[in-house]
């Protein structure tokens, strides 16, 4: 019974036009310009879907209509300020709906249209945080004034704070400071109201506040720099794959997206470097044989953590040339690389390295200074890859070592050998490739002549003759020539100790 009478009132309501007024509209214009048009909103709360709705303006003063819109969008419409006349006089607004052949009015408002602004909501251009402050920098109004402003805050899940602060008129953007507390998630929210100083708007009543802002989270400042891992896979054909990973900032820290920004300065050639802006906590990249240097700062809404610096030392250094210059690379060009140092020591990568691309070695060859062991790498570019194809020291004119070994002495001396020992001959004294030792061995008015390989630091000398004084001189050897010597004398065992002690072994 009940359930067929809720049917009834249904269907009656259905099919039985009725009209329901709209709220009363309020009407603005988006800033203080003279020349803004007005826009008036209202809602609908008419269910009928062929409603249709005309706005009536009234002039309180004349007693007369000013203006009558017919609504081409939905709960919206504009009035043109030619159509208006005077906006500064007291108006009627409102809204009349016509469904079929019913009508209803509004509720009127009583305006004086002039006054009736409303800005757009706030927009937060940037918030910086630190040291306890966060200061948020706004857009400007369109109109470029100053306004009063509401701000909201509040820790997650507390009570909203707020207070009110008014700008300046300027084109420079408008900013406010906040006192927040150290490592807490905030979250924000603004509005703004225009100043209005014309004679019939000193009464307040009319000030509109604009639509809230987005409700933004606030995160604290990332205090720490980033810690970066870097996994390098072993070097393969000219390239190097890294893989660079990170943490993420603390949790508070991280409110709102974080973003990290590297800097790398993978390819020697480039003076400047390459940034790259990922969300990722990840990043895989290839280099050079040579050293790389990247930095990483993460970010976030309210500023971004201090730097951190890696550097991906380069390639163990040569002390030959282990290939040539390819002869498929005949020219520099944008894809080559050719780098360059002083290479004193044979390890130290010095201060200043040269990096040029659009020479080659021949290029540059007898131009570094003479005697000096320098190093070289040619670097090339290929399918976005970073590869080296050469790698060596190089020197542009050589001498002879400076110096002979040093801290020559013999040991395991018997009555017919002895081993001579020395250390040999740093890059610095060597003024050019060390090809070998040369060792002379002198004793009874005889000299024996030894070439010895360069990387070797002992000889044993066979072939003596007991009990007898040797003189043993000991000389390194570039394509320049021989170094002086280093000399040593010993004496040889006499026959009978020797087999005496050759005995005692083989008992
Ligand atoms: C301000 O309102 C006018 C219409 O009255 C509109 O054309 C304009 O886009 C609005 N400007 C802003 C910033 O909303
Ligand atoms: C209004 O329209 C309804 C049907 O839509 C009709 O029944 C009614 O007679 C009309 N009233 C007048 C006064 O025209
Ligand atoms: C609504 O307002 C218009 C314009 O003043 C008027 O002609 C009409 O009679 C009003 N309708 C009602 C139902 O008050
Ligand atoms: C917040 O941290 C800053 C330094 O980062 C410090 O100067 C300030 O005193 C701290 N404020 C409070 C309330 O702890
Ligand atoms: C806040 O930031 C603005 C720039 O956006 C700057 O002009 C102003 O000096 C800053 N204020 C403080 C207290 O840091
Ligand atoms: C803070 O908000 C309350 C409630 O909306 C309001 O009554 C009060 O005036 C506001 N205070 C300021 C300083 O804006
Ligand atoms: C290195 O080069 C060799 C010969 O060109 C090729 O077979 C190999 O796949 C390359 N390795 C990589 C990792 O590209
Ligand atoms: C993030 O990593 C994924 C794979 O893990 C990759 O597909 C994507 O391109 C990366 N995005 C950026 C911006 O590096
Ligand atoms: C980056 O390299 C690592 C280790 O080589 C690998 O596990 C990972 O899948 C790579 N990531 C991307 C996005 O290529
Ligand atoms: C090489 O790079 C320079 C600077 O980046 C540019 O001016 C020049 O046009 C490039 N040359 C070629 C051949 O791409
Ligand atoms: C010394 O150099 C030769 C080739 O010149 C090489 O075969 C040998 O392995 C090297 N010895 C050492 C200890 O490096
Ligand atoms: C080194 O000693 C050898 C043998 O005594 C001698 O022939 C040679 O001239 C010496 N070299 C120098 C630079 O004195």
């Amino acid at each position: 019974m009940r359930v067929a009478v809720l049917v009834l009132v249904v269907s009656v309501s259905l099919t039985e036009a009725r009209c329901v007024p709209t709220s009363s509209p309020q009407c603005y214009k988006n800033s203080t310009k003279p020349d803004e048009d007005f826009i008036c909103e209202w809602d609908e709360r008419n269910p009928e879907k062929s409603q249709t709705h005309i706005l009536h303006i009234w002039d309180t003063v004349k007693n007369s209509f000013r203006t009558h819109v017919k609504c081409s969008k939905p709960a919206q419409a504009y009035l043109h300020l030619e159509e208006l006349g005077t906006p500064s006089r007291k108006t009627d607004i409102w809204v009349q709906t016509q469904v079929g052949n019913l009508t209803c009015n509004s509720s009127k408002t009583s305006v004086i249209l002039e006054c009736m602004v409303k800005y757009s909501k706030p927009q937060i251009i940037r918030m910086k945080r630190s040291a306890g402050i966060l200061n948020i920098t706004l857009d400007k109004p369109t109109d470029n004034k100053g306004a009063i402003y509401e701000i909201r805050w509040r820790k997650r899940d507390s009570e909203w704070q707020n207070t009110t602060f008014e700008t300046k008129d300027s084109t420079i953007k408008d900013f406010h400071i906040l006192h927040l507390q150290n490592r807490t998630i905030y979250q924000i929210q603004l509005r703004r109201q225009a100043i209005l100083r014309s004679h019939p708007c000193k009464d307040s009543l009319h000030a509109l506040w604009s639509d809230w802002s987005q409700m933004v989270d606030v995160p604290s400042e990332i205090r720490r720099r980033p810690v970066i891992r870097c996994v390098e896979k072993n070097p393969e054909n000219g390239t190097r794959d890294i893989h660079l990973s990170w943490d993420a900032p603390l949790p508070e820290e991280s409110v709102g997206g974080v973003k990290y920004i590297l800097k790398l300065l993978d390819w020697p050639c480039h003076k400047t470097k390459k940034k790259k802006q990922t969300t990722n906590q990840t990043y895989n990249t290839s280099i050079t044989y040579s050293e790389a240097r990247i930095s990483i700062i993460a970010r976030n809404k309210v500023g971004h953590s201090p730097e951190r610096h890696i550097f991906i030392p380069a390639l163990k250094h040569l002390n030959y040339c282990n290939s040539d210059m390819p002869s498929n690379i005949p020219k520099a060009d944008n894809n080559t690389c050719l780098e360059w140092y002083k290479l004193e020591d044979g390890e130290t990568r010095p201060k200043t390295v040269n990096s040029s691309n659009n020479i080659l070695l021949k290029d540059i060859k007898n131009e570094v200074d003479h005697f000096v062991r320098h190093y070289y790498f040619l670097h090339i570019k290929r399918n976005k890859q970073y590869q080296t194809v050469v790698m060596c020291p190089f020197y542009s004119k050589q001498k002879a070592p400076i110096n002979g070994p040093a801290n020559v002495n013999i040991s395991d001396i018997t009555h017919e050998s002895a081993v001579v020992h020395w250390l040999s001959i740093p890059v610095v004294e060597q003024q050019g490739f060390l090809q070998h030792y040369v060792i002379w061995i002198s004793g009874q008015g005889n000299t024996k002549f030894h070439q010895v390989p360069a990387n070797k630091t002992s000889f044993l000398i066979k072939d003596l003759h007991p009990g007898v004084s040797y003189t043993v001189s000991i000389s390194g050897r570039t394509e320049a020539g021989n170094g002086p010597n280093s000399t040593v004398n010993f004496e040889t065992h006499s026959k009978e100790m020797g087999t005496a002690t050759q005995s005692l072994l083989t008992e």
